[in-house]
C-alpha cells in the first residue's frame, strides 16, 4: 500500500463545516472595515527576507528562529510571519500616501515556525489594519474601537483590552539603560532565555512567562513612569479617550509585544475562554518611525492584527459544524442526465443553490441523496408532472408535499418565498 500523507506539523486543513463559519466571519469583517473607511490590500505571501529583519527586528524570536526562509544572500525570501512589513513596503512602493489610501486592511495566511499547540500554528490567518499619516491619539482610539468590533464579530463579548505605552526614541533609551541595570542586579536568578535577552532585547525580558521571574519584576522600573512629556501626553489622551468612550481596559506596563517597530501605544486583546495559554487574540500598536526606516516618507503608522483561528476558537464559533446548505435538490424520473442538468442549471440561473444526482439512480436513490444533501426542498419531475407542466415539491424538513409550477422561474420564486417566510417567522 502506498504511503498516506498528512499535513505537516502546525499546518491544518480548514474543512467544510468550518469554512462556512470562516466565510461568515470574514464577511462581517469586510462590512466593519468598510464602515470605518478602510480599503483592502492583498500583498504577496513572500517578501525579501531583509524586509522582516529590518522591521520586525533582528533580535526578535520571529526573525531569530521562526521564519520560513528560502534562498541565499540577495535572493533570500521569506514566507511572511506578519503583514505590517508588507503593507509598509507596498505603501512606499506605490506611493499610497499620494493616492490618499492611508487606511488599509488585510486578511490572509502568515507563517511562523513556532512550537504548535492549541491556538498556535505554523500557518495561521491574520485579519488586520494599518493606518498611515495619522499622528493623533484619537486615531489610536478609533483603531481600538474597530479592534473590539472585530473581536465581537467573532462572538467574543468578554475579552480584555490591555493597553500600554512603550515610549519613543526620546525616552526609551534612558529607560532601557535603567532596566538593564536592574536586570543585571537580578541576573543570577534569571533563566537562560532572559539572560540572553538582557542585552539584546531587555524590554522583552519583562514579557517572560516564568512566574518566578515575574515575581522579581514587580520591583523593575516601569516604562510608564519614564515617559517623556510628549509620550505621556499621548498616553494620557488615549486613556482618557477610552474612558470617555466607555471602553473598559486594563493597563499593563509590561506589555512590550514581540516585534521591535512599536513606539508609544501598544495593546493586546485577550480572550478569557477557549484558548488557555495562547489567549492573545489581537495585538498591535503605533509604529511612527517604521515607514521612514524602510526608506519611505516620514509618516506615522498604527495598526493591529488578530489571529482568526484564535478568534473563532475563543468565540466558540466552531463548536457546531455548519451544515451543508442547498435550496433544492432536483429529482427526476424518465429524464436523461442532460435534461435534468438543464433544469438544474435553469434553477441556478434563477439564483437557487441546486443539487442533483448525475449518477442516474432510481427514485429511491435520488431521494436518499436529496436527504443527505441538506437541501430544503426536493423538486420532483416525473412523467405526470411533465404531462401537466407542473412539478412536485417536497419540503424535506416536514415531509409535506405539494404541487408546484413547472417553470424554473416560478419554482425559484415559490421556493424563495417559502424560505424567506421561514426567516421572517423565526
Ligand atoms: P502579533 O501579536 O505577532 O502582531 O500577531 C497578531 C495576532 O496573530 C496574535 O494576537 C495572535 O492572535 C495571532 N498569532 C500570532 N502568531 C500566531 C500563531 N503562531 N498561531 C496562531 N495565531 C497567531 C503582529 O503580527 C503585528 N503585525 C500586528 C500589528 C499590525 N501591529 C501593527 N500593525
Amino acid at each position: 500500500m502506498g504511503r498516506r500523507y498528512r499535513t505537516l506539523r502546525g499546518f491544518r486543513d480548514i474543512l467544510p463545516g468550518e469554512t462556512e463559519h470562516w466565510q461568515a466571519f470574514e464577511q462581517r469583517c469586510r462590512e466593519l472595515f468598510a464602515r470605518y473607511g478602510f480599503r483592502e490590500i492583498r500583498p504577496p505571501l513572500v517578501e525579501p527576507t531583509e524586509l522582516f529583519v529590518r522591521s520586525v527586528g533582528e533580535q526578535t524570536d520571529i526573525v531569530g528562529k521562526e521564519m520560513f526562509t528560502f534562498g541565499e544572500g540577495d535572493e533570500s525570501m521569506t514566507l511572511r510571519p506578519e503583514v505590517t512589513a508588507s503593507v509598509c513596503r507596498a505603501y512606499i512602493e506605490h506611493g499610497l500616501d499620494r493616492r490618499g489610501a492611508g487606511r488599509l486592511w488585510y486578511l490572509g495566511p502568515c507563517f511562523r515556525r513556532e512550537r504548535p499547540q492549541k491556538g498556535r500554528y505554523r500557518q495561521f490567518h491574520q485579519v488586520g489594519m494599518e493606518v498611515f499619516g495619522e499622528r493623533e491619539p484619537a486615531t489610536d482610539l478609533e483603531a481600538l474601537a474597530l479592534a473590539l468590533d472585530v473581536v465581537r464579530a467573532a462572538g467574543i463579548d468578554d475579552a480584555r483590552l490591555v493597553v500600554n505605552s512603550i515610549g519613543d526614541e526620546a525616552c526609551r533609551p534612558a529607560y532601557r539603560a535603567r532596566l538593564v541595570a536592574f536586570l543585571e542586579q537580578v541576573a543570577d536568578r534569571l533563566g537562560e532565555d532572559s539572560r540572553r535577552r538582557l542585552h539584546t532585547n531587555p524590554l522583552r525580558v519583562l514579557d517572560s512567562k516564568d512566574e518566578q521571574e515575574q515575581a522579581l519584576f514587580a520591583e523593575a522600573p516601569r516604562i510608564t513612569d519614564a515617559l517623556c512629556d510628549a509620550c505621556r501626553a499621548h498616553h494620557d489622551a488615549v486613556r482618557d479617550g477610552l474612558a470617555r468612550l466607555g471602553i473598559p481596559y486594563e493597563e499593563d506596563p509590561r506589555l512590550v509585544r514581540g516585534l521591535d517597530y512599536y513606539v508609544r501605544t501598544t495593546f493586546e486583546v485577550r480572550a478569557t475562554r477557549g484558548l488557555g495559554a495562547q489567549n492573545a487574540v489581537l495585538g498591535g500598536g503605533r509604529y511612527d518611525g517604521l515607514v521612514r526606516a524602510l526608506g519611505g516618507p516620514d509618516v506615522p503608522g498604527l495598526g493591529w492584527a488578530a489571529g482568526i483561528e484564535r478568534l473563532l476558537l475563543a468565540g466558540g464559533v466552531l463548536d457546531e459544524p455548519a451544515a451543508a446548505r442547498l435550496d433544492v435538490y432536483v429529482v427526476t424520473l424518465g429524464a436523461s442526465p442532460p435534461e435534468t442538468l438543464a433544469l438544474v442549471q435553469a434553477l441556478r440561473a434563477e439564483g437557487l443553490a441546486a443539487g442533483w444526482d448525475p449518477g442516474g439512480h432510481g427514485l429511491g436513490g435520488q431521494m436518499k441523496r436529496a436527504g443527505r444533501s441538506g437541501a430544503r426542498f426536493a423538486v420532483l419531475l416525473g412523467d405526470d408532472e411533465r404531462a401537466r407542466g407542473t412539478s412536485t415539491i417536497k419540503d424535506l424538513a416536514s415531509g409535506e408535499q405539494f404541487e408546484g409550477p413547472g417553470d424554473p422561474g416560478a419554482i425559484a420564486a415559490l421556493v424563495r418565498s417559502r424560505i424567506s417566510g421561514e426567516g421572517a417567522a423565526t
